[in-house]
């Protein structure tokens, strides 16, 4: 890491005795005062109003110390903007990603762009964290279906999570429509009593729409050699980056040790029938892994792959056309700019949506 020049760090000083320390994270100005303003505010907001000043800038000199040993902004303010969200954040409950928020909107944007859509729509969101991924498309879809009803389920294997996600839909009750059914339960997605339940709940009656997920996705070898983030590795759950699962032998390609929750998800989908797939990935090499899986399991009318800003390059049907490294060889289409960041296929039925 460059070293700061002293001369940057006095000015810092001279501005607020508390800059540099927020330097050691943050590595420059702007970003700096930032984080200083949003951290007095968290005070002004948190503390009693008896508090003298003293203990209030104890405080402060506290939570700044706190961000330059690298603790993330969010679990010390308690919060992060997700769309037009205010999510819950906590240590021990990955923090929500920009990207997701991108991922999400796009979803529900294209979803939106293709009326009618179904008068009741279920979504089931495996690996849901704080509930991010749910809530938001319920905000967004609720307001523009006629009927809107919209029915959703987001499991996580973490109490933590699941107790933070609850509190997550309290939290923003006002953005979402009260006639909604949105629950949350913990269970472990490789569980085969928890599949047959599921299954069983979506009776012959209805099915499940959409599956979502952002899963564990980050392979031990990326994860131990220094590739994902300090602050990452030394604050975030691993549960919730790296995936454990039964199917994980050491022996596996390093690069591929991120996509062990990839054949189980589509096993669901498949077992559940569900309409459209959705699932975030780390980067392209990923993506097109996961669609060679795709296209081995299950009957999908197509596949796509999403980058990070998904909405660019407009949805004219020309994306960019990337060959798979798999078994067929066949091409996929890639829509957006950015690095690789979902894939998505769907059934017969939803093409309309998708291919547009
Ligand atoms: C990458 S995080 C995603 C969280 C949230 N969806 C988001 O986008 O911010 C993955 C989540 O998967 C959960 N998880 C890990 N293993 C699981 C399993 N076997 N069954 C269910 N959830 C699991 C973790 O607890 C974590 O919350």
């Amino acid at each position: 890491m460059p070293r700061l020049p002293t001369s940057l760090l006095r000015r810092a000083r001279h501005e607020h005795s508390l800059l540099p320390l927020l330097f050691r994270t943050c590595r420059d100005l702007p970003s700096a005062r930032n984080e200083l303003r949003w951290l007095r505010e968290h005070i002004l907001e948190t503390a009693s109003p008896k508090s003298p000043p003293s203990t209030r800038h104890q405080r402060l000199y506290e939570l700044c110390l706190q961000r330059s040993k690298g603790k993330p902004l969010q679990y010390i303010l308690g919060s992060q903007p997700f769309g037009n969200l205010e999510i819950l954040c906590k240590p021990g409950v990955l923090i929500p990603r920009p990207e997701t928020d991108l991922l999400t909107t796009h979803l529900a944007q294209t979803l939106l762009s293709y009326p009618p859509l179904p008068p009741t729509i279920h979504i089931l969101d495996l690996c849901t964290g704080t509930g991010c991924i749910p809530l938001l498309l319920h905000s967004l879809l609720h307001p523009s279906i006629p009927h809107p009803h919209i029915h959703i389920h987001g499991i996580d294997i973490s109490p933590l999570a699941m107790s933070l996600a609850r509190k997550n839909l309290h939290h923003n009750t006002r953005h979402l429509h009260p006639s909604s059914q949105i629950s949350f339960q913990q269970a472990d997605i490789f569980d085969t009593e928890w599949l047959n339940g599921i299954k069983a709940e979506s009776s012959k009656k209805w099915k499940w729409d959409i599956l979502i997920s952002n899963p564990p996705y980050i392979s031990p070898h990326a994860f131990n050699n220094g590739s994902t983030a300090r602050s990452v590795r030394n604050y975030e759950p691993k549960i919730a980056l790296v995936p454990t699962t039964p199917t994980y032998s050491s022996t596996d390609a390093p690069e591929t040790g991120g996509d062990m929750f990839y054949p189980r998800l589509l096993h669901i989908a498949n077992e559940l029938q569900v309409g459209v797939f959705v699932v975030e990935v780390a980067d392209m090499a990923q993506a097109k892994r996961v669609v060679g899986m795709v296209r081995e399991r299950g009957a999908w009318e197509g596949v796509e792959v999403w980058r990070d800003f998904p909405e660019q390059g407009g949805r004219d049907g020309t994306g960019e056309v990337v060959e798979v490294d798999g078994r067929d060889g066949r091409d996929v289409r890639v829509r957006g700019e950015g690095e690789g960041r979902a894939v998505v296929a769907w059934r017969e039925g939803w093409g309309g949506v998708f291919e547009g």
